[in-house]
């Protein structure tokens, strides 16, 4: 049992944070969401209203999902406002790379975060008040480190260049038995993205190729991951 002293449930942060039961849930639940959109764009928005509107494009073109990247300042206000308008949109933060970044996160409305890499004190942190994290790999040992630190939803990153569709079949194998997810990123255009949704314990693919809003690639993509739907 969790026992928070004064100081620490002060320290607890102020966004979405779920009931003890659905704690445990939560990352089961953002698994489920992410594999029923399949494809999450990954958006570097320089402004707050140059991602709001990506955000607005995607909805009204059928892909209610983004990972909105803390590379620019615009990130958490774009995630803020983005949360407010389409509330059925599933929205995480990206190149979540601390602690503090993940507290960000949270207080900004995000439902789940992602890094590029595996920061065991990301991972941790996030557990301990039962957010959903998506630490990123591209070994087998990277993996096992992951595993023993209970995630169940491995970002692998960079996958064109770790190898690629075939990589990730070698690296999945061997966990097969255990249940992970995996969801891929780093290279991935719609010349891939099938390959890629094909692989069984693929939930969703993403990519900044959508980063540009235009309703085109967006109609796209959209098509590519009603075809790939599970
Ligand atoms: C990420 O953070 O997932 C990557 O920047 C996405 O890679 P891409 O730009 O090759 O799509």
């Amino acid at each position: 049992m969790l026992i928070f002293t004064a100081a620490a449930l002060a320290r607890l942060p102020r966004g979405k944070l779920s009931e003890p039961k659905e704690r445990t849930n939560g990352i089961m639940d953002i698994i489920a969401k992410l594999a029923a959109v399949r494809i999450v764009p990954v958006l570097v928005a320089e402004s707050v209203e140059a991602g709001v509107a990506v955000c607005d494009r995607l909805c009204e073109g059928g892909l209610p999902a983004a990972e909105i990247t803390f590379r620019t300042a615009a990130a958490e206000e774009v995630i803020r406002e983005a949360s407010r308008r389409h509330p059925e949109m599933t929205i995480g933060a990206g190149t979540v790379l601390n602690t503090a970044d993940l507290h960000r996160a949270i207080d900004a409305g995000a439902s789940f975060a992602v890094a590029p890499g595996c920061n065991p004190k990301v991972v941790a942190e996030a557990q301990r008040i039962g957010f959903p994290f998506v630490p990123g790999i591209c070994t087998p040992s990277e993996i096992e480190m992951a595993l023993d630190l209970g995630v169940k939803l491995l970002k692998f990153f960079p996958a064109e260049a770790s190898g690629g569709v075939a990589m990730l079949k070698s690296l999945a194998a061997p966990y097969r038995h255990l249940g992970i997810r995996f969801m891929p990123t780093g290279g991935i255009k719609p010349a891939n993205a099938e390959a890629y949704l094909a692989v069984p314990e693929v939930a969703a693919i993403g990519g900044t190729w959508l980063n540009a809003g235009d309703p085109e690639t967006i109609r796209e993509a959209a098509e590519i991951a009603k075809r790939c739907s599970k």
